[in-house]
């Protein structure tokens, strides 16, 4: 949830933190702040709001460094204050401390310090972690001991005590020139660079200095100096680390004359959609195939049902993914909001093989649902887009999306992305059922041929901004679907609502007359979505209910749809497409009508209040 970053090299670290910060920012803003080491001590300067407002009062420190550490936050334990912002440092100014996740027991731990005479300033569990470290590393025998262990040890055994949720940088007073990080559910990866290392809670932050990572387990501390790095477990063994590749650059990550990543990531579409695909079918034309899967088509062909996992907008994919793997495939398939699944008990069938879906692959109720499905005895299988994810490392297998860095919050590409894969696996699992060889090879080319259809659908723009100035006015707002074009109702609403602020619902369309049909008037419009064949006339039904009570219709519609004439008082063509086709074609005037309308509203569309990209809090 919030952004971590640490540096210790032969270049001044703030300007380098502050540069972190900034790519970090999308996962937290409530606060920032910065810690270096300099002149035998800590200087710490942070400060509420964005990494711009905490740049000057770290500009006045004229910090020459090349030790420290920042952080952007997102409030879990206390309010938005400047005390609560990180990093904090112990009372003792021994130990500085940044931290992601929640700390479960602090208040006994808190209780025991202020028994031994640490005092506090904050209202957070992380002021708490930083002094208990600053306990351990006070208590150890420091004779004879190198201060590097001394250190690490001192971490280790705080942590052994901490329950909950952590991801964290820490730094010794004397000890400078070092890095000790640890995650317990809460990602941290490493940067091995030339003279330099770095540890950051996302690839974003590393790459512009190194593309060799290394991606830390839960359970594990690393200590890092400009030319060393050494992980061990939190019971000190050794671990033998692997270094992996970034594969995209630092430009993947910037806005490239677009306003907001938003809006790139939108018009990103046609190209992430073709990197979805790319060499994922078959030779024959007619069905998928995956690479990482870890299952035989034989094992795969034996599971009775299939049950997804996910949140927000992750679970409208997998909703569609249902609709479309009964249809293809006739298995039956269960969807859940992971954080239900995790706790329910469901009574599941023997016969049944899960996936989770996550574009950050660190959402902590998804991770938690798939962890307590394996702990039952199943195999789950992930969609994931960030590489090296923990989602994605502790899957017994998965795809990845291969959509690159999503950096605005209201999730867009990875959402077309996950519908293409959801829309791919259907193909796979029927194809090894009963779906024959010709419908395999039209659905086939009718996925090869959605980059093309959503390029036409991003030509609306202009005739959806125009749209988007007439209804920004509006406080609330119904999305209305039906079939697989209900969860892109969903998602309407969801992306409406999160970087606007205005109300909005998604319904399947019919149910919109058992209760929502009370918000109707003309102060709240509808978005119908609306194809030609069996759902037509039915669609057209609901469309005349809201006009006869006066509502407003905005109608997304396929070119081959004939409405009535007067009923829509706002049309957004998409072309016609394929049933596998059309959820992720349809879903782009939404995207795009939410953006417009956001901008309209003078939104901060990237970083929309109280948000973060991605939720590593239950
Ligand atoms: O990283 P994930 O896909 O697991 O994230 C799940 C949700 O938090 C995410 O989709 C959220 O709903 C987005 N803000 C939607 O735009």
């Amino acid at each position: 949830m919030c952004g971590i970053v640490g540096y210790v090299g032969k270049n001044k670290a703030a300007p380098l933190i502050l540069e972190g910060l900034k790519r970090l920012e999308y996962r937290g803003y409530d606060s920032a702040g910065v810690a270096v080491w300099q002149d035998g001590g800590f200087t710490v300067a942070k400060k509420i709001g964005r990494v711009a407002n905490l740049e000057p009062e770290v500009a006045k420190l004229r910090l020459s460094s090349s030790y420290g550490m920042g952080h952007t936050r997102w409030a879990t334990h206390g309010g938005v204050t400047d005390a609560n912002a990180h990093p904090h440092v112990s009372s003792d100014g021994k130990i500085a401390l940044i931290h992601n996740g929640v700390i479960e027991n602090y208040a006994s731990i808190k209780k025991f310090l202020a028994a031994k005479g640490y005092t506090f300033k904050s209202e957070t569990d992380t002021e708490v972690l930083c002094n208990a470290i600053a306990y351990h590393y006070a208590k150890e025998p420091a004779p004879g001991d190198p201060t590097e262990s001394r250190f690490v040890t001192a971490v280790r055994k705080t942590l052994r005590h901490a329950e909950g949720t952590y991801g964290i940088v820490v730094m010794a007073v004397d000890a400078p020139g070092e890095l000790v990080t640890a995650r317990k559910g809460s990602p941290l990866i490493l940067g091995i660079g030339d003279g330099e290392s770095l540890v950051a809670s996302d690839v974003a932050a590393i790459v512009s200095r190194t593309q060799n990572v290394v991606y830390l387990k839960d359970g594990e501390v690393a200590h890092l100096t400009p030319k060393n790095f050494t992980i061990t477990t939190l019971a000190a063994a050794d671990v033998s680390p692997v270094i992996d590749k970034v594969t995209w650059s630092i430009s993947d990550a910037e806005l490239n004359g677009y306003a907001h990543f938003m809006e790139k990531e939108i018009f990103e579409q046609p190209q992430a959609l073709e990197n979805t695909m790319r060499g994922r079918f078959s030779e024959d034309g007619s069905t998928a195939q995956f690479g990482g899967l870890n299952i035989s088509a034989n094992e795969f062909r034996s599971y009775e049902r299939f049950q997804f996992l996910a949140c927000g907008t992750a679970l409208h994919a997998c909703m569609v993914t249902e609709h479309l793997i009964e249809r293809f495939a006739r298995v039956p398939v269960e969807c859940d909001y992971a954080s239900e699944f995790r706790y329910r008990n469901t009574p599941l069938d023997p016969n049944t093989l899960f996936f989770t879906m996550s574009q950050s692959g660190e959402t902590i109720d998804t991770l938690a649902a798939m962890r307590e499905a394996k702990r039952k005895g199943y195999k789950v299988l992930a969609v994931n887009n960030v590489v090296g994810s923990t989602i994605a490392r502790e899957a017994d297998g998965g795809i990845y999306q291969h959509v690159g860095p999503e950096v605005g919050v209201a999730s867009t590409k990875a959402f077309t992305s996950q519908l293409l894969i959801g829309a791919m696996l259907a193909l796979y699992i029927g194809r090894m059922r009963d779906l024959s060889f010709s419908d395999g090879t039209e659905i086939v080319q009718a996925l090869k041929g959605a980059p093309d259809l959503v390029r036409t659908a991003l030509k609306q723009a202009d005739h959806i901004r125009g749209i988007a100035r007439r209804y920004a006015h509006h406080r609330d707002m119904l999305f209305l679907g039906r079939m697989t074009l209900f969860p892109v109702a969903l998602e309407g609403a969801l992306k409406l609502k999160e970087i606007s602020y205005i109300h909005a619902e998604g319904y399947p369309a019919a149910e919109m007359k058992h209760g929502p049909i009370a918000l109707i008037s003309e102060h709240c419009p509808s978005v119908f979505f609306v194809s030609s064949g069996e759902m037509f006339n039915k669609v057209v039904s609901s469309m005349q209910e809201i006009k006869a009570r006066k509502g407003q219709i905005i109608a997304v519609c396929t070119d081959g749809c004939k409405l009535p004439e007067g009923l829509a008082d706002e049309v957004i063509p998409i072309p016609e497409c394929h049933e596998a086709v059309l959820p992720i074609v349809a879903t782009i005037p939404v995207q795009l009508l939410s953006y417009y309308i956001a901008v309209e509203l003078g939104r901060d569309v990237d970083k929309p209040r109280n948000l973060a990209k991605s939720v590593t809090v239950e």
